[in-house]
């Protein structure tokens, strides 16, 4: 990334990241505009969102403003800057109702609050900025609070001897963040635009997920229950299949997207190396 200048945007936890911060909350309608007036950036990537599926189901009306009006907003915007545009949309705009992999071609049939929002702010951003990214992901990696992504809940769990669930009943297709990253200003690079499954290239359960990070980190495999989602006690409705095809996308990047156990190894690297407390650290 040191190629590229960055400009971050936070509510306030990040206080010493290596790149300029801007402090927004985006609850404020258009607070993006005088960043992007005085940075001119050539690439917006947005990934503000409410994405926590129960609190979405909570508080519907702030799942609107934020996965639907601020990316309609943006995408507006930066379409009058001659900006390029990418959104993160979801994986979870399916179902999960069929055999096989998803393709960009698929219908979707979101279940929920969360899921119908990003479909609905995926709309928002074709109808609003023809030339933007649309990137339906799925990613695992370190995050600023230590506990935001599955990678890190097994990692957490497991590392303190607990027993956790590993559901055996949702596909989904893991993709390390820092290869999300990568693939993204790849498709920036290659002037891309449209909707695109930006995921991992390989499907598993999450349960499966679990073991091979387990057996990645020297951790105990056995203390992952193998069991279903429906006796989670998660009250939002979580979709069975996730597998997304990523044809389009390695076929319009012309080579294969990372493999599974490359993104692993990376996470596994970073772990040894300090990196979770070293983005720790960039927080007041
Ligand atoms: N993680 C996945 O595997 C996954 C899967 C499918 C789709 N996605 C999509 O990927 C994107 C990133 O997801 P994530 O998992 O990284 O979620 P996340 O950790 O909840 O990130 C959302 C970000 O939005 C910020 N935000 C929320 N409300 C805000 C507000 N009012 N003002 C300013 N910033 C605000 C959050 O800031 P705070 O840190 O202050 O809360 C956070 O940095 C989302 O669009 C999500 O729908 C992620």
């Amino acid at each position: 990334m040191s190629e590229h200048e960055v400009f971050g945007v936070d509510r306030g936890r990040l206080q010493s990241a290596p790149f300029q911060v801007f402090k927004t909350n985006f609850f404020n309608r258009h607070a993006f505009e005088p960043m992007l007036d005085s940075t001119h950036p050539d690439w917006v990537i947005n990934c503000a969102a409410l994405a926590n599926l129960e609190e979405c189901e909570k508080f519907p009306e702030q799942a609107k403003i934020l996965n639907i009006d601020l990316p309609r907003e943006l995408a507006t915007a930066c379409a009058e800057r001659n900006i390029k545009f990418i959104h993160l949309s979801t994986d979870a705009v399916f179902d999960g109702t069929k055999e096989g992999s998803y393709s960009e071609e698929d219908v979707p049939a979101p279940r929920g609050v969360y899921a119908q929002t990003k479909l609905e702010g995926e709309r928002a951003v074709q109808e609003a900025n023809a030339q933007a990214i649309i990137a339906r992901v799925n990613f695992y990696g370190w995050s600023l609070g230590g506990r935001r992504s599955l990678g890190e809940f097994y990692v957490n769990n497991l590392g303190e001897g607990r027993n956790v669930d590993g559901f055996t009943d949702v596909i989904f297709c893991p993709m390390w963040v820092n290869h999300l990253a990568q693939t993204l200003i790849a498709m920036l690079e290659k002037d891309l635009h449209g909707l695109y499954h930006v995921v991992g290239a390989q499907p598993m359960n999450k349960y499966q997920f679990g073991v091979e990070v387990a057996r990645k980190f020297g951790l105990r495999e056995s203390l992952i229950a193998p069991g279903s989602v429906e006796r989670s006690g998660l009250t939002a409705k979580r979709s069975h299949n996730l597998w997304l095809s990523v044809h389009k996308l390695s076929t319009d990047l012309g080579h294969p997207l990372p493999d599974f156990s490359t993104g692993l190894d990376g996470f596994y690297t970073q772990f040894q190396q300090g990196y979770p407390q070293k983005i720790r650290g960039y927080q007041q």
